[in-house]
């Protein structure tokens, strides 16, 4: 065996030249691939001894893509497109074997062989959406040549995944092979016996012939997809390359795609999506709990409260095949919780994600119980209890009597003091916050409160857990409302502020909306409820706008009005007259002098407190680092990608700016409220960013 590079050796097996690559972890197209790419199909090219060429990746992946480090600095060596080149024209057959996720640059590279096969577990995708960006390397023009034009629109403004058996349906892949290597040569051998053409895609173009039949494919798609991609910029530029493939030469579409692409990469919000790919990752990391951490074997769940978190939470281990314990503490409870669980299973049959059968077998592993002694023999125990600081003590020093020893025991509370609860137990090492998010089956993001003496193994264990359910994992020091919903309560000062003083809900929320959030504060308080918390003894309607609304009975969607009216059918939502009266009657009671808010300032009066929250937040060490509170926001309130994370945000507006305003309010406003956070000072007078810190 040669070696090519560091990362690419060529051997000729049997009359197949073996061009394979080795870049862990992800096998990404760095310079040492591309460079060895090329070298190695043009050498076994010239090489009479090989009758065809098999590309293979050792590791655990074909090329997962471009090498995202390597992204915003000058590209070194040879480029993707020569080693495209030296593949497609080689003058015998090349065939990529895949395994693992053929992704981005690596399809890619995979569409410009003349064939492709792949083992059944194998995934395949143009992912490159999620980082603000384009196919780059002819992905747009050569996919709809392959799966046709309807296809490869959904797979490259979703940036999912597709398997083995769509790739084959769809042509994307020519085989399902047994095995990678030998699979691989068998079928490249075959080839060069049968002397098959050697496949160009770019020279394909029978796929597209449906796309010209059909002017409006485009368009349809453009609204089906309107909702999911409103303010981002590379799904509009991966339609216009589409379209392209209809109206130009392969050659004229690959230098659009080149533009466009260039054009994306440059911009901000692109900058902002590579950041938070990392920033994911990173928040995995937790400095003094190594990655070799033993950790715990967690084979049985046991649930406290089967309410609306009990349930979800449930769901997420049964649907990983682990069986859960679910306690409540009355039978009525326990049956409503129990047929929620299975409700929101069966909404799955209709879309085809599972069978009835499969809903059963799932509510098999879930075993109803109203004694706290069942879960005895449990790995882990979550509680999500009301959220009553008391309660939730006394449950703890029931467990603390009952659960083994050796199993973590974890809450579920979205705000209170888990150091607190921790010490109610005689193993306080063994105990730490879960806060997933609403609805549990379905967000992603998985607060992991870290109380004082969490032990290690404990903390590890969670983490691998929440990867493990698909979950994404972000560590929180103990504070109320941890990371999230403390940085949320700030935002909910400042918007009732706003309104008090002269905005409206409407005006508040369509900043935020435009800002990029699925919803501004008020319509999402309509959405949770707006009595969450009150109660009509201590409802002080005569000061309180939202205790007025609850007095009124308009308490959010649930009730068909809030904040605003509810259409019953479309949920669509309009403003209500009577609420503006309210608004208006209070701020004159309060004896305020309404005044009108720009756009600007509703925002900077929104956001701002965010930042300046987040800043406090990592000067108590709460939060490891400013991108772990990007993924907060990101993953559990709809802040969007595109702009990063309120740190990320921060950075871009510039922290000095952001100081100045801060300051600007507080001498506006004489309120301690916006006394800027000791780091944002200090930050501005070294001349440096968040981003400095990550
Ligand atoms: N470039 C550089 N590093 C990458 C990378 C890439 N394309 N993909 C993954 N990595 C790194 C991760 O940062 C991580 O590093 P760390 O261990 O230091 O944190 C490591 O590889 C492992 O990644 P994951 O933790 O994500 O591993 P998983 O096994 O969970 O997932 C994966 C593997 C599905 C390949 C996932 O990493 C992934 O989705 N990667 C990105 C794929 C992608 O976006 N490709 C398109 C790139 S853009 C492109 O190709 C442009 C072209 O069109 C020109
Ligand atoms: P919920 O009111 O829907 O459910 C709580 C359940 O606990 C009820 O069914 C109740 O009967 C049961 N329960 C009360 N005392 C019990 C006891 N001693 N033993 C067994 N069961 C008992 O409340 P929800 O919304 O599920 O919240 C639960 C916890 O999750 C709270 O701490 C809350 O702050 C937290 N949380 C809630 C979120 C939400 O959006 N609802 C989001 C994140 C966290």
């Amino acid at each position: 065996m040669a070696a090519i590079t560091d990362m690419v050796d060529l051997e000729i097996q049997d009359g197949v030249a073996v061009v394979r690559i080795d870049n862990p972890p992800v096998n990404a197209l760095s310079r040492g691939v591309r460079d060895g790419l090329f070298q190695a199909v043009n050498q076994a090219d010239a090489d009479d001894a090989a009758k065809a060429i098999l590309i293979i990746c050792s590791g655990r992946t074909y090329i997962a893509g471009a090498d995202i480090k390597e992204f915003g600095k000058p590209q070194e060596g040879t480029s993707i497109f020569d080693a495209q080149t030296a593949i497609e024209n080689a003058s015998k057959p090349v065939v990529s074997t895949i395994h693992g996720t053929a992704l981005g640059g690596g399809l890619e590279t995979a569409l410009s062989c003349h064939y492709r096969v792949a083992v059944a577990s194998a995934k395949f995708g143009l992912p490159e959406v999620h980082l603000g960006i384009l196919p780059g390397a002819g992905g747009t023009q050569r996919l709809p040549r392959v799966v046709g034009v309807k296809n490869a629109l959904e797979m490259m403004v979703s940036g999912k995944m597709v398997n083995a058996k769509f790739a084959l349906a769809n042509g994307l892949i020519d085989e399902i092979v047994d095995d990678l290597l030998e699979g691989g040569m068998a079928f490249a051998k075959k080839v060069a016996a049968e002397g098959r053409p050697l496949v160009k895609v770019r020279e394909a173009n029978e796929k597209l012939e449906d796309a010209k039949n059909d002017p409006d494919l485009f368009d349809r798609f453009r609204k089906a997809v309107s909702r999911k991609t409103r303010g981002f910029d590379a799904p509009e530029a991966i339609i216009q390359c589409v379209e392209d493939t209809l109206t130009k030469s392969f050659d004229e579409g690959i230098q659009a795609e080149r533009e466009r692409f260039n054009v994306l990469i440059s911009g901000i919000k692109s900058e902002a999506q590579r950041y938070y790919f990392f920033a994911e990752r990173q928040a995995n990391k937790i400095p003094d709990v190594p990655r070799d951490t033993e950790t715990i074997p967690i084979n049985k769940v046991g649930m406290i409260g089967a309410g609306t978190m009990g349930g979800g939470i449930s769901m997420n281990f049964l649907s990983k095949g682990i069986p859960v314990t679910i306690v409540e503490s009355t039978q009525e409870a326990l049956d409503r919780g129990l047929a929620l669980v299975r409700k929101n299973y069966m909404r799955g049959i209709k879309s085809g994600r599972i069978t009835k059968e499969g809903v059963d077998k799932l509510m098999g592993l879930l075993s109803p119980s109203l004694s706290l002694e069942d879960l005895a023999d449990c790995d882990m125990v979550i509680e999500a209890v009301f959220e009553n600081l008391d309660l939730k003590k006394e449950v703890f020093t029931k467990l603390d009597g009952i659960v083994k020893q050796g199993a973590i025991l974890a809450t579920n509370s979205s705000a209170l003091d888990v150091n607190a609860i921790a010490a109610v137990t005689k193993r306080p090492e063994w105990v730490l916050g879960t806060h997933f998010f609403s609805p549990a089956n379905i967000m992603r993001l998985l607060e992991i409160v870290r109380a004082d003496k969490t032990s290690k193994p404990v903390l590890a264990t969670a983490m691998g857990l929440a990867k493990k359910l698909g979950k994404i994992p972000v560590v929180s020091g103990v504070c109320p409302g941890f990371i999230g919903n403390r940085i949320l309560f700030q935002r909910g000062i400042q918007a009732e502020k706003l309104i008090d003083e002269g905005a409206m809900p409407w005006e508040v929320d369509d900043v935020i909306y435009d800002f990029g959030f699925p919803m501004g504060p008020f319509a999402m308080g309509d959405l949770a409820g707006l009595d969450i918390g009150w109660d009509a003894e201590s409802s002080r309607g005569d000061k309180i706008l939202k205790d007025k609304l609850c007095e009124l009975n308009r308490r959010g969607q649930k009730a068909g009005s809030g904040y605003y009216n509810y259409d019953p059918e479309t949920r669509a939502k309009t403003p209500e007259p009577l609420v503006e009266e309210l608004i208006l009657e209070l701020s004159k009671k309060a004896g305020i002098t309404r005044r009108e808010f720009s756009n600007e300032e509703i925002l900077q009066r929104c956001i701002y407190p965010m930042i300046n929250e987040g800043a406090r937040i990592l000067d108590e060490g709460i939060s490891q680092r400013p991108s772990d509170i990007d993924v907060v926001w990101v993953n559990g309130y709809g802040w969007p990608t595109y702009r990063g994370g309120p740190m990320f945000y921060a950075d871009t507006v510039g922290l000095d700016k952001v100081l100045a305003k801060l300051k600007e309010f507080q001498t506006q406003d004489n309120d301690d409220f916006w006394q800027p956070s000791p780091l944002i000072e200090r930050l501005v007078a070294e001349g440096k960013g968040f981003k400095d810190m990550n």
